[in-house]
């Protein structure tokens, strides 16, 4: 896991104060931050966006921190900061961000566009082995075979970080929602470590501590073992996690059950938060402090969901050298 910065709590300012979008804290949780971008930003953010394809952006790299500048300059570089202050606030750490305007599967490619400008503005995606890009779109549909829960839709996708099984650092999780029909219930789930009652008892226990073996299913596309404990500290001595169900692999009856009995800690939590999250929006969020999973949802023929994410790792200490007015 990677040590971030101490950094100053985010000031929540008023949204006169920004350029080009508006932020208030949601009514689901006051650490979720709501970030509107008006109408007129996308609209030129898109047309400036134009003359380059996605592909464009998959095969260079670069081009993902240019279409990132694009969007802080339409915003007088007021983005830039927000972003980066909020991600990394313990208090916060978390937004759910839409853009007026972009909000039917057609314009998937632009949505794609979009989250990854808002993503090189603090950080830089990883390659995602599950579908050889910096990004990965998937469909969830009524019936499944994959090899996990993640497309499976009638069951709770169980409360968990990414990135536990690759080794490379996840500082940020991106969740978009590029279509959706047919669809009843599945809201995304959140809890914030500091939320979670059970956070001392068990971040103190000596399983904590203890590296444990993590291994995907071969969809995902990655091969070897990684090992590393389930709790860790950041650089203020908080606790932070590296955590998932599906993935880790106790080595004995005293690991497999310390964690059964974490499952149940974290699924039963009562500061979950239910997120509903609209076609052409995203979560982002700090994936050191904040779980996520999804909640079941009703069976219908017509179901269809089709989502984007991307995960990265923070590249704000750099930019913070140099921070913008
Ligand atoms: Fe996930």
């Amino acid at each position: 896991m990677s040590q971030f910065e101490p950094l100053h709590n985010l000031q929540i300012t008023t949204p006169s104060e920004f350029k080009g979008f508006t932020l208030t804290p949601s009514t689901r949780s006051p650490r979720l931050l709501e970030l509107r971008f008006a109408a007129a930003t996308v609209q030129a953010f898109l047309a400036e966006a134009a003359q380059w394809p996605v592909q464009a952006l998959e095969y260079k790299s670069f081009l993902r921190f240019r279409l990132a500048r694009v969007l802080d300059e339409l915003c007088e570089g007021t983005l830039q900061p927000l972003l980066i202050n909020s991600l990394v606030d313990r208090a916060s750490g978390a937004l759910l961000i839409s853009a007026e305007g972009l909000d039917q599967v057609s314009q998937a490619e632009d949505m794609v566009k979009f989250a990854t400008a808002v993503a090189h503005l603090f950080g830089r995606s990883n390659f995602d082995a599950m579908s050889g890009q910096y990004y990965a779109r998937f469909v969830v549909q009524n019936v499944d075979n994959s090899d996990s829960y993640l497309r499976q839709p009638h069951r709770v996708l169980e409360l968990h970080t990414d990135g536990t099984f690759v080794e490379q650092d996840t500082d940020y999780v991106l969740m978009m929602k590029i279509d959706e029909q047919n669809m009843e219930g599945g809201d995304s789930l959140l809890l914030h470590l500091d939320d979670w009652a059970d956070l001392e008892r068990f971040s103190s226990d000596p399983m904590a501590h203890r590296e444990m073996r993590w291994s995907a299913p071969p969809s995902k596309n990655v091969r070897a073992d990684v090992f590393h404990p389930v709790f860790d500290v950041d650089a203020q001595g908080r606790p932070i996690i590296s955590y998932i169900d599906q993935f880790v692999q106790p080595r004995n009856f005293e690991e497999g059950n310390w964690l059964a009995e974490l499952s149940a800690s974290l699924e039963n939590s009562p500061a979950k938060v239910a997120v509903p999250v609209p076609v052409g929006s995203f979560l982002l969020i700090n994936n050191h402090f904040w779980l996520h999973g999804r909640d079941r949802f009703t069976a219908h023929e017509g179901l269809r969901r089709e989502l984007m994410r991307q995960r990265g790792y923070f590249t704000h200490k750099k930019v913070l050298r140099q921070p913008r007015q």
